[in-house]
């Protein structure tokens, strides 16, 4: 975080299936799987193209399940209601800290995966906000711009040893309280 890179507009990826693009995603893979994180945007690796990996571990899925790891290129998220929930995120380009972000619950997810085969699902839960964590990454946006609470911002270390029960949150995204 600091870095220009992650506060640009990312470009469209022209070709989804060519060899660069398969290159980029081998080595966020690696990237990825080196951080142990759950999501990667190729502008965290300093290259400014609308593209991300993710994978969401069983442990994390919930309600929702697992989901194995995915490339989206060209991703457009579209809110399906107006259903909002705050949920703990961190992020690699953030090290050591996490924080409840508030994320619409059901979205739909268009884009191409890394075949160039079109992508069209309806997802929710922890996987629905990766998918707006990552996406924002393509917009110039990192979770503390979405945060609506700064008392639910700290070090993994503290939050996970002191949990802080997450307020639920009214349709306008207020925290009620
Ligand atoms: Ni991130």
């Amino acid at each position: 975080m600091g870095h220009p890179v992650l506060l640009d507009h990312a470009v469209e990826v022209a070709e989804p299936d060519g060899p660069e693009i398969a290159e980029l995603i081998r080595n966020m893979v690696e990237t990825l799987e080196d951080a142990g994180g759950v999501g990667l945007a190729a502008p965290q690796v300093f290259t400014s193209l609308r593209l991300f990996i993710y994978e969401v571990p069983e442990i994390r899925g919930g309600d929702t399940g697992a989901v194995p790891l995915t490339a989206v290129i060209n991703p457009i998220v579209t809110p399906l209601d107006d259903e909002i929930e705050l949920g703990w995120e961190g992020c690699l380009s953030i090290p050591g800290l996490r924080a409840a972000v508030p994320r619409y619950r059901n979205i739909r997810l268009t884009g191409f995966d890394a075949a160039g085969k079109p992508i069209d699902q309806s997802i929710s839960g922890f996987q629905a906000r990766v998918v707006q964590h990552e996406t924002d990454h393509l917009n110039g946006v990192l979770y503390p711009m979405r945060m609506s609470d700064f008392r639910y911002f700290g070090f993994n270390e503290e939050t996970l040893r002191y949990p802080l029960p997450l307020p639920e949150i009214s349709l306008a995204g207020e925290p009620a309280l």
